[in-house]
Formats: structure tokens, sequence, C-alpha cells
């Protein structure tokens, strides 16, 4: 296929698995790649051995390309008076599951960003690509990447973002739509967010950068990825159609609340992790609705709270208070394995060419 992305990563099909940090694991992002596809794993919530780990693994059960995620998010800034308060909003939360808050809050993961174990580990293992969240590391990390043959992409979700991304000399600009599902990429969460959706912020990044863009944000079928090929992306990289399937670590609860009804609605929330993502409206988002951004810590302070409710909450067997990211497209997500997840994507993008070249 004559297709800037799958010439750069070897693929047949010009798809991504998206990384989803605690969702995504090597049999998934492996079986994505043995189809022809990009898999993925997300190490943003990994230390660098747990990294070194799950990418040996994924290089282990395919010898089709890897992309190896990683979160470039700002050191949080302490706040003690907010993080004190933040800790007593949830104490009668916590007594209602027989438990307590924890005293303080810390930052549960340490971000790429001057992580030098996380880039020797990369190094080390030379996945054919790596994937920038949150933002970008230094100059001198990209440089290093580079110099191993490592392509690089980076999520933007405004054309601002995708120019900064462009002058880093970051191969392919992943453009997140306010459709998607999990955390927005936004470099600045406390900056004013314009909220494109996918397919503004294609049109938008293609006017202000020369780089390939791929799409991510609300794709679910092959009309969807026809769709917006014919915007002019290189490739489409799709997160939430691929919770589902059995090689995903999505568990039970999870996977249950994506086939209710109630995955119709989500909600884009920083009360839960710190940073904007969008997640089913569980219990969760409903009690956090009406609080005001100022008062929500820093990422991923707030994660390390909201990760403890949730694990109280469901050893009372309620499931109300977890992580559970998905996008707009949610109630369209099928349970499919993965490979013929993407063999039937393709099948439904070719046929949706077909009807349009009639
Ligand atoms: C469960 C879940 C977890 C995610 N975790 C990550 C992550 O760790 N790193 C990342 O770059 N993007 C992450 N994303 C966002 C995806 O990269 C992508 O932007 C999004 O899934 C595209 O929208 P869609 O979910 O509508 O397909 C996550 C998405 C989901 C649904």
């Amino acid at each position: 296929m004559d297709n800037e992305l799958c010439k750069t990563l070897n693929l047949r099909f010009p798809l991504i698995q998206a990384p989803m940090a605690g969702v995504s694991t090597p049999e998934l992002a492996a079986a994505v790649s043995n189809a022809g596809a990009l898999g993925s794993i997300g190490v943003g919530a990994s230390t660098p051995q747990q990294a070194e780990a799950m990418i040996r693994q994924s290089l282990a059960l395919t010898s089709g390309p890897l992309n190896v995620n990683v979160f470039c998010h700002a050191p949080a800034q302490r706040d003690a008076q907010r993080e004190s308060a933040w800790i007593a909003r949830f104490d009668e939360r916590f007594r209602r599951f027989d438990a307590a808050p924890p005293a303080e809050l810390s930052e549960i993961y340490q971000t790429f960003c001057g992580n030098d174990a996380m880039l020797e580990v990369l190094l080390a293992t030379r996945p054919a690509a790596v994937s920038f969240h949150f933002g970008l590391p230094s100059a001198d990390f990209i440089r290093r990447l580079k110099s191993q043959g490592i392509v690089t992409l980076a999520t933007a979700t405004s054309p601002e973002e995708a120019q900064v991304i462009e002058a880093a000399g970051i191969d392919f600009i992943v453009a997140q739509g306010i459709e998607a599902g999990g955390h927005r990429g936004i470099f600045n969460p406390r900056a004013e967010d314009r909220a494109l959706s996918t397919f503004t912020l294609v049109q938008a990044i293609r006017q202000v950068s020369r780089l390939p863009v791929i799409a991510a944000g609300g794709v679910m079928d092959g009309a969807g990825i026809a769709a917006m090929m014919t915007l002019g992306v290189t490739g489409v990289q799709l997160g939430t159609a691929f919770v589902l399937c059995p090689e995903s670590a999505a568990n039970a609860a999870y996977r249950q609340l994506m086939k209710s009804a109630q995955s119709a609605s989500t909600v884009m929330t920083a009360a839960i992790s710190g940073r904007p993502a969008r997640c089913i409206t569980n219990d969760f988002c409903r009690m956090m609705q009406d609080v005001p951004v100022q008062a929500i810590p820093d990422y991923p302070l707030t994660y390390a709270l909201g990760k403890a409710l949730a694990g109280a909450a469901s050893a009372k067997g309620d499931h109300g208070y977890g992580a559970q990211w998905a996008g707009q497209g949610a109630p369209l997500a099928r349970e499919l394995p993965a490979a013929e997840l993407v063999n039937a994507l393709v099948a439904e993008w070719q046929a949706a060419e077909d009807l349009t070249m009639g």
C-alpha cells in the first residue's frame, strides 16, 4: 500500500490500536501487529522495569512492529491546601465502603520527561515506534530515540500543539478529537481547551502542518475509517473499539458497563486522575460533576485518591468508581478477538470505498 504510515512502519493496513495504559496488553498489541496493523502498549503508568517486561513480552509474541507509548506531563505542582481539601471531600464516600481516604496524595507515576531509566529501556529494546502523550520530551530524548531508527508519534489536541510537534522533529501527529476515550493528550490541562472534534481538528492541523496526520477519536468501524482517510490522514488510531477484545486487560465490571446501555453516556472529567479524560458516566463522574477544576489537584496526585476510592468500592462489590475510560463511540464497540476486529474494520473500509467509488 502506497501510504506513508504503512511504508514507514511496514504495515499492511494504516490502522493503529491505541496505546491504553492499564487496558492494552502485550497479547492485544501482538495480535493487532500480527494482523497487519500497528499494535501498541502504554507504559505511562509503569516503572522502567515493568515497561521492559511488557515490551519484551510483546516482542516475543510478534515479529511485526510495536508502538510503545509514554506520558510526557509536567511534574505535579504541589498545593498542600488544595490536596488536603480534596482528601477531605471524599471522607464520607470512603467511610461508606468501610475505608479511610489516603493521608496524603502522591505522584504515583513518573513522567517520561527526564526519565533516563525509561529512555534506556526504549533504547535497549528498540520498538519500531514510540508515541508521546500529554506533551513532548526534551530535544535530546527525541534525538536519541530517532538515532536508533525509532519512529516517533505525538498526540495533538489543537493546531498549536501540532505545530510544536512538527518543530520538534516528530514523524507523525496523532490528532485526538474531543470524542476520544481515555486521557486527553492536551499539553497544558489548565490552559483553555477548544475541545475540537476529530473531524475539525484533522482539517485544522492539515492547514498548519506538513506532517502526516493520524486521526484518533470516535472511529468505530470501516466507514468511519473511510471518512477520515477522505480528509487526507495517513492513518487512523482506535482505542475504544479494542476495549472489549478478549486480549485487553479490561476487567469484568468494565466490560459489563461497556456492553450496557450506560455506555452511551460518557463525560470528560479531570476529577478521577487530575487530567481531563473521557469516562463512561459512572457514580464517580456523577459525584464530581459540579466540582470546579481549580479544586482538583494536579495529575497524577488526584489519581492516587481515585484509585484508592475505586479499590475501596470494588472491595465492597461496588464498581461505580473505576477509571472506566471510553469514547463517545462506546456503544459501537464489538466483542471480537483483536485480529478478527482488524479484519472486519478493513473489510468494512473496503466496502465503504467501493460504495463511494460507485
Ligand atoms: C481505555 C483507554 C485508555 C487510553 N490510554 C491511553 C494511553 O495510555 N496513552 C495514549 O496516548 N492514549 C490513550 N488513550 C487515548 C487513545 O490513544 C486514543 O486517542 C483514543 O482511544 C481514540 O478515541 P476512541 O477511543 O474514540 O477510539 C486511551 C483511550 C482509552 C479508550
